[in-house]
C-alpha cells in the first residue's frame, strides 16, 4: 500500500515538477532559442521583475508580442502593456513564435511559417552571440555579450514612452484604436517639421493638428521652433523637457513611482503613475478639455459632455448617424446634396456650437449676417456658416464639432426648407443668463471734473445680451470702400480719401508731444485727452486710455479697424500707442472744441452752423451704421462727442473704443458691456433689450432738440450736466406737445427755439429738424429712422433753399 502511495506521488512529483522548472523566470533569449505563443507563461522578465515580455492576446486567437508591466503582478489580459512588435498584424493563437535566429535576427513568425516582424539584425559573418534581454527600464534589447545593443525597443515605440526613453524625430507615439483594439489609432505625438511637439489626429479621411492649438503660434504657445535635436525625455521622477522647449513636472513629481507617458485612444497624452498597491493614476495630461481634440465624432456631430461619459457626440441638426457602434464615422444627412437637387434651403441657428476649420477658403471679415447667408448659399456645397464676431466662415465640411456652453458663438445649418420643422435641434442645459430681462446692473462710475464743477456722470450698464438675432454691439468696425465710390455720391456723403500718415508712435514720442500730458483738453469715457504738437508740427489730440487692459494684439486689431474708418464727418485717427500698459490714441485737433462746449457759450453758433452740425454729425453715424458692411454702433452720442473744426463743421468722435475699455469685472466678450450717457440713452438700453443702430439714432434725437432748443437733457442749458432721464422726457414732452397743439408754427418755434438764437432762424427749417428729432426719440424703436433716412430728410429740407449741395 505505502510503496504505491509513494510510487503514485513520485508520479505526481514529476507531472508536476517540471512547470516550475520550464516557468522559471527566464531573463535572456539566447540564439537559436525562442518563445512559443503555446505556453503562456514562457515570457521574458527583467532583473527587478518591473516588466515582462511575451505573448498578450489582442483578440480571439490574436496574439502580438508585447512588454508589459508585471509588478505588482496582473493576470493577463488585465495588463498594463507599454509596447507591441506587430500591433497591427496579430499572429495565430497556436504555434506562432518569436525566434532569436543563430544569424543574430529577431522574429516573429505566425503559425503558416510568414515573418509578420523583424529587426533585421542577422548578418551572415557570424560575430558576436547575440542575446535578447528585458531591462528595467522596461527596454528590450538585442546585445551581444560586450553590451553592445544593435536593437532595442524603445526605438520603436507604440502609445507609450517610458521614463529615460528618448522620443525623438524617427519616433512618433501612436494611440490604439480603441480601449480594447490594440491596433494603430488615428492619434499621434510626434516631432513636426518646425521642431514642435504635436498632437495631431490623422483620421481615415482628415489630418488635424489639435495640439497645441493650431492658431498659437509657437512663441504664444511656450514653445521654439528653434531648435532641431527633436527630442524629450520623461526623467523616472516626472520630469519631462523637450527640445522645442516644452516642459513639465508631474503632479506627483520626485516620487519614486512607476510612469508612463501615454497616447490615449481618446486623443490625449497623459502621464500615469502608480505606487505600489495602488490603480494607476493621471499626473499629467495635455488636454483637459476633450471636446477640443479633433475627430472624435467624425464629420456632421458634435462633440459635447455628457455626465457620466464624459463626453458623448451628437448629430447636427438635419443628420443621422453613420454607424452606430462607431461615432468617429460620424453623421450623414437626411437630405440629399444641394448641388445634385435645387431645393430651397434655410437656415437654422443653434448657438454655443462650433465646427472647427475647413472654411471656404479663408474667412469673410466684417460681413452682415445677411452677407454671409449669402455667400453660403451661392455655394452649392455650403453646407452652413459659422457667425462670429461679425467675421462670415462658410462650411463646406462639418468637422471637429463642439457643442457646449462654453463655445461662443453658433453655426447656422444649411437645411431643406421643406423639411425644415422635423429637424430637431439638440438642446443643452446650461445656467441660465445672468441677467433676465427687467434686471438691469448699473456699476456707475462718476468722473468729477475738475475746471468745471459740473458732474459728468458715466454710466455704464451691463446687461447680458442673449439671443439669436443679429443683435447687436458695441464695437464692431468696417474696413472701408471709401474710396472707391461714386464721384456724385461721394460728395455728397462726404467721403474723402483715407489719411496717409496712420502710424505707431512711442511714448516718449507723445511724452515729449504733449509736453508731459500737461494741457488736458478734455475728460472723457475711458480717459483724459491731452493737446499735442507733434514732431511734423501738426496740432493733434492725444488720448489716453486708463482702462485699456487689452492685450497689445487685441488694441491694434482694433485700432487698425478704427483707423481704416474715413469720413469727413467722422474724427480721423492719425496713430496709436501701444506700449507696455500704456494705450494712446491720435485724433485730429479740433479747433472749436466739443459741441457742448459752443452751446454753452452764448453766442458762437448761429443757425446755419446748427444745422450743418446736425447734417454733418447725421451723416457721420450714418456711415458708422449702414456704409459699412456692418454696424458699427456708436452708443454714445451726445454733444460732447461730436466736435467741431475751424470750419464748425461737425466730426463725430469716440466711437468704437468701447472695446479698447475693459471694465473691471466683466469678461471680455465685448457683446455685454453697454455704456452711454444719462439724458442721451434709449430706453433699449435701461429695459435691456436689443441693442441696435436705433439706439445712436435715439441720442442723435435728443442732440437734435438740444441743438434747437439749447437745452439740456440733462437739465438746463446745455453743458449743466448731473440731470437724469425726466428731464430728457420733459425736453422732449414739452417739444412734443407744443408741436401737437395745434398752434401755428411759428408760434410754438418760437416757443421752444434757443434764445440765444435771437430770432435769426429759418421757421420751416426749424420744423422739419424738430419733426425729425422727435421722429428720433420715439420709445419704439421700429418707429425710429434710420440714420440714412435721417440724412436724406435734413437734406431734403434744405434742399428747397440751397439746391446745388445737392446735385453738384
Ligand atoms: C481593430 O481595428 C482594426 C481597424 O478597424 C480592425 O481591422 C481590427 O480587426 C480590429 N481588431 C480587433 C481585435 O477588433
Ligand atoms: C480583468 O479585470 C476585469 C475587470 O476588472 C475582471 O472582471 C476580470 O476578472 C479580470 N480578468 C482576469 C483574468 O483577472
Ligand atoms: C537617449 O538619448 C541620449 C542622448 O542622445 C543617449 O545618451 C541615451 O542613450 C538615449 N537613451 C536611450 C535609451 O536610447
Ligand atoms: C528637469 O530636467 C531638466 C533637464 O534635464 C533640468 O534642467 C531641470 O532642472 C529639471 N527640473 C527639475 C525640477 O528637476
Ligand atoms: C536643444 O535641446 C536639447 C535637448 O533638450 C538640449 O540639450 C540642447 O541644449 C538644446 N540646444 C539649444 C541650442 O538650446
Ligand atoms: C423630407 O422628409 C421626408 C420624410 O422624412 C422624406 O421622405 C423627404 O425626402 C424629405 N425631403 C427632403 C427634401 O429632404
Amino acid at each position: 500500500m505505502n510503496a504505491m502511495k509513494n510510487a503514485l506521488l513520485l508520479l505526481c512529483f514529476s507531472l508536476v515538477l517540471p512547470f516550475p522548472l520550464t516557468t522559471s523566470v527566464r531573463l535572456t533569449l539566447r540564439e537559436g532559442s525562442s518563445l512559443s505563443v503555446d505556453k503562456p507563461d514562457d515570457t521574458l522578465t527583467s532583473e527587478d521583475s518591473a516588466f515582462a515580455a511575451g505573448f498578450y492576446p489582442v483578440g480571439e486567437n490574436a496574439y502580438c508580442f508585447a512588454i508589459w508591466f508585471s509588478k505588482p503582478s496582473c493576470s493577463i489580459p488585465n495588463c498594463t502593456v507599454v509596447w507591441m512588435a506587430n500591433r497591427d498584424q496579430p499572429v495565430n493563437g497556436r504555434s506562432s513564435k518569436l525566434s532569436l535566429r543563430k544569424n543574430g535576427d529577431l522574429v516573429l513568425i505566425d503559425a503558416d511559417r510568414t515573418v509578420v516582424w523583424a529587426t533585421s539584425t542577422g548578418s551572415s559573418s557570424g560575430s558576436s552571440m547575440k542575446l535578447l534581454q528585458l531591462l528595467d527600464t522596461g527596454n528590450l534589447v538585442l546585445r551581444d555579450e560586450q553590451h553592445v545593443i544593435s536593437w532595442q525597443s524603445f526605438d520603436t515605440p507604440t502609445n507609450t514612452l517610458l521614463p529615460l526613453q528618448n522620443l525623438t524625430r524617427n519616433t512618433p507615439l501612436v494611440s490604439h484604436r480603441s480601449k480594447n483594439n490594440f491596433s494603430s489609432g488615428y492619434y499621434r505625438l510626434y516631432f513636426d517639421n518646425d521642431n514642435l511637439l504635436r498632437l495631431l489626429f490623422s483620421g481615415p479621411k482628415i489630418t488635424s493638428i489639435y495640439w497645441p492649438n493650431p492658431w498659437l503660434n509657437s512663441w504664444d504657445a511656450g514653445r521654439t521652433s528653434w531648435n532641431d535635436s527633436r527630442v524629450a525625455i520623461l526623467d523616472p521622477y516626472g520630469n519631462f523637457t523637450s527640445s522645442d522647449d516644452l516642459k513639465f513636472l508631474t503632479s506627483d513629481y520626485g516620487a519614486k513611482v512607476q510612469r508612463r507617458l501615454t497616447v490615449d485612444y481618446d486623443g490625449d497624452v497623459r502621464v500615469y503613475s502608480r505606487s505600489e498597491g495602488e490603480e494607476w493614476s493621471v499626473s499629467w495630461q495635455a488636454k483637459s478639455d476633450l471636446c477640443t481634440i479633433h475627430g472624435t465624432c467624425g464629420p456632421n456631430s458634435m462633440c459635447t459632455y455628457h455626465p457620466r461619459e464624459g463626453r458623448s457626440c451628437i448629430c447636427a441638426p438635419g443628420y443621422e448617424r453613420e454607424n452606430p457602434s462607431d461615432w468617429t464615422q460620424g453623421c450623414k444627412p437626411k437630405f440629399n446634396s444641394f448641388c445634385d437637387s435645387k431645393v430651397e434651403t434655410e437656415f437654422v441657428e443653434l448657438p454655443h456650437a462650433d465646427f472647427y476649420g475647413y472654411d471656404k477658403g479663408v474667412f469673410f471679415k466684417m460681413f452682415t449676417l445677411e452677407m454671409c447667408k449669402k455667400l453660403c448659399l451661392d455655394l452649392c456645397n455650403c453646407l452652413g456658416i459659422q457667425y462670429k464676431n461679425w467675421n462670415c466662415y462658410p462650411k463646406l465640411l462639418l468637422l471637429n464639432g463642439q457643442y457646449s456652453p462654453g463655445v461662443e458663438g453658433g453655426i447656422h445649418f444649411r437645411l431643406p426648407k421643406s423639411n425644415l420643422s422635423s429637424y430637431k435641434l439638440p438642446r443643452i442645459e446650461y445656467a441660465a443668463l445672468q441677467c433676465p430681462a427687467n434686471e438691469v446692473l448699473l456699476p456707475r462710475t462718476y468722473v468729477k471734473r475738475q475746471e468745471s464743477s459740473a458732474i459728468k456722470i458715466l454710466l455704464i450698464f451691463v446687461g447680458a445680451i442673449a439671443g439669436t438675432e443679429a443683435i447687436v454691439v458695441l464695437t464692431v468696425w468696417c474696413f472701408l470702400h471709401g474710396t472707391s465710390r461714386e464721384k456724385g455720391r461721394a460728395h455728397i456723403d462726404g467721403y474723402h480719401a483715407g489719411p496717409t500718415g496712420f502710424r505707431r508712435f512711442t511714448y516718449d514720442e507723445l511724452k515729449k508731444a504733449t509736453r508731459n500730458f500737461s494741457e488736458e483738453i478734455g475728460k472723457g469715457s475711458g480717459g483724459t485727452v491731452h493737446k499735442a504738437v507733434l514732431s511734423d508740427s501738426r496740432v493733434a489730440a492725444v488720448k489716453r486710455l486708463l482702462e485699456a487692459n487689452q492685450g497689445e494684439n487685441e488694441f491694434l486689431a482694433e485700432v487698425s479697424t478704427i483707423g481704416n474708418l474715413n469720413h469727413m464727418n467722422l474724427i480721423d485717427m492719425w496713430g496709436y500707442c501701444a506700449e507696455g500698459k500704456h494705450r494712446l490714441l491720435i485724433y485730429e485737433f479740433m479747433e472749436h472744441g466739443s459741441l457742448a462746449e459752443n452751446l454753452s457759450s452764448p453766442t458762437e453758433l448761429d443757425w446755419s452752423k446748427r444745422f450743418e452740425i446736425a447734417v454733418g454729425s447725421a451723416r457721420g453715424l450714418a456711415y458708422l451704421h449702414e456704409e459699412c458692411l456692418e454696424w458699427v454702433l456708436h452708443c454714445d452720442v451726445k454733444p460732447h462727442n461730436i466736435l467741431l473744426d475751424s470750419m464748425y463743421q461737425p466730426k463725430v468722435a469716440d466711437f468704437g473704443l468701447s472695446k479698447m475699455l475693459k471694465r473691471e469685472g466683466l469678461k471680455d466678450s465685448g457683446f455685454s458691456r453697454i455704456r452711454g450717457t444719462r439724458g442721451y440713452m434709449a430706453p433699449e438700453w435701461i429695459y435691456n433689450m436689443p441693442i441696435t443702430s436705433k439706439v445712436d439714432v435715439y441720442s442723435y434725437g435728443i442732440v437734435l432738440l438740444e441743438l434747437v432748443t439749447g437745452r439740456s437733457p440733462t437739465g438746463g442749458l446745455a453743458n449743466t450736466e448731473g440731470g437724469d432721464e425726466n428731464e430728457s422726457k420733459r425736453l422732449t414732452s414739452s417739444v412734443r406737445e407744443r408741436k401737437r397743439t395745434g398752434i401755428p408754427m411759428e408760434t410754438w418755434i418760437k416757443e421752444i427755439v434757443d434764445p440765444r438764437l435771437t430770432g435769426e432762424y429759418d421757421t420751416r427749417m426749424v420744423g422739419v429738424l424738430v419733426a425729425v428729432a422727435l421722429q428720433c426719440v420715439e420709445e419704439d424703436r421700429d418707429a425710429r429712422p434710420t440714420m440714412r433716412q435721417v440724412v436724406e430728410m435734413l437734406l431734403r429740407c434744405s434742399d428747397e433753399d440751397e439746391d446745388e449741395m445737392i446735385l453738384a
